[in-house]
């Protein structure tokens, strides 16, 4: 009989209370099993911070503050890169790195794998030109999350006037505008949608191109204003919005 082929697909990503080494195969397998999968193509640390192991994905103490665990991010990478060598991933990246971390990690004497990608949040309001720079110049891709500026906090990127402007120009919706501009800044860009018609509008971004004085003027709406702040971790030793870069 013939052999069923490995079937993998997609990104996952380790969650902070799996960062002890000794969970991080743990919390592979635990996503591979629920995805039905038999590798990931890409596998990322989804933040520096590690936190204490257990039920709670976010671990609380009675001032409402994040529980830490005493794990190093280095530490966790290490245990990461055993999982290509295992080949239940394919590569492996990071999200939510500032860039004294990032550069941390690339500088690792034993490294063995260099992170794929850093996923950061990145829309108009918060275009994070230097550490985009700085990513770039390391030969690590940057994945650009929330690029619509998601929907809970609702901020009105979707119906900014300049947007607005520029999408009519072009006789596109302020997302493909949206999008657009990140994939000319050379971005993997990943919006998200459960509506399928929106799905297919999000998609229909490569049959124009916005002139260098639109990008300017998008580039010009920054404001530095991050949404995934993550407040009750701000004390963590591996908090990543300390520094302004
Ligand atoms: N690494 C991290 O820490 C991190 C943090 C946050 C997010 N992410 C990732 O980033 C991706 C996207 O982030 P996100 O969902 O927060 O933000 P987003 O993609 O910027 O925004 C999603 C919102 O935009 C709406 N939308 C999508 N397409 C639209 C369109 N064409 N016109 C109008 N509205 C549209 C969606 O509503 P409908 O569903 O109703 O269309 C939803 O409310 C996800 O894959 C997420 O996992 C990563």
């Amino acid at each position: 009989m013939a052999k069923i082929p490995a079937v993998g697909l997609g990104t996952w990503k380790l969650w902070c209370t799996y960062h002890e080494p000794s969970l991080v195969k743990v919390a592979c397998k635990k996503s591979l099993k629920a995805l039905k999968l038999d590798y990931l193509d890409l596998y990322l640390m989804h933040w520096p911070m590690g936190f204490q192991p257990g039920e709670e994905d976010v671990p609380l103490d009675l001032s409402g503050i994040v529980i830490p665990s005493d794990t190093s991010f280095l530490k966790t990478w290490e245990a990461m890169e055993d999982l290509v060598i295992k080949g239940l991933v394919k590569d492996i990246g990071v999200s939510n790195f500032n860039h004294e971390q990032l550069e941390s990690l690339l500088n690792k004497s034993d490294l063995k794998f260099k992170p794929i990608t850093n996923q950061i949040e990145c829309h108009p309001y918060l275009t994070q030109k230097n550490l985009i720079s700085f990513c770039k110049a390391r030969d690590v891709s940057v994945t650009a999350y929330r690029p619509l500026g998601g929907s809970r906090e609702g901020t009105d990127l979707l119906n900014n006037p300049t947007i607005r402007r520029i999408a009519n120009h072009y006789n596109k919706s302020c997302a493909q505008i949206l999008i657009r501009f990140q994939i000319q800044r050379d971005l993997i860009v990943i919006p998200k949608s459960t509506n399928p018609k929106r799905i297919q509008e999000n998609i229909q971004v490569f049959d124009f191109e916005l002139t260098e004085n639109h990008m300017d003027e998008i580039m010009s709406l920054n404001r530095n204003l991050r949404l995934a702040t993550f407040p009750t971790t701000e004390s963590h030793k591996d908090y990543p919005f300390h520094i302004d870069f």
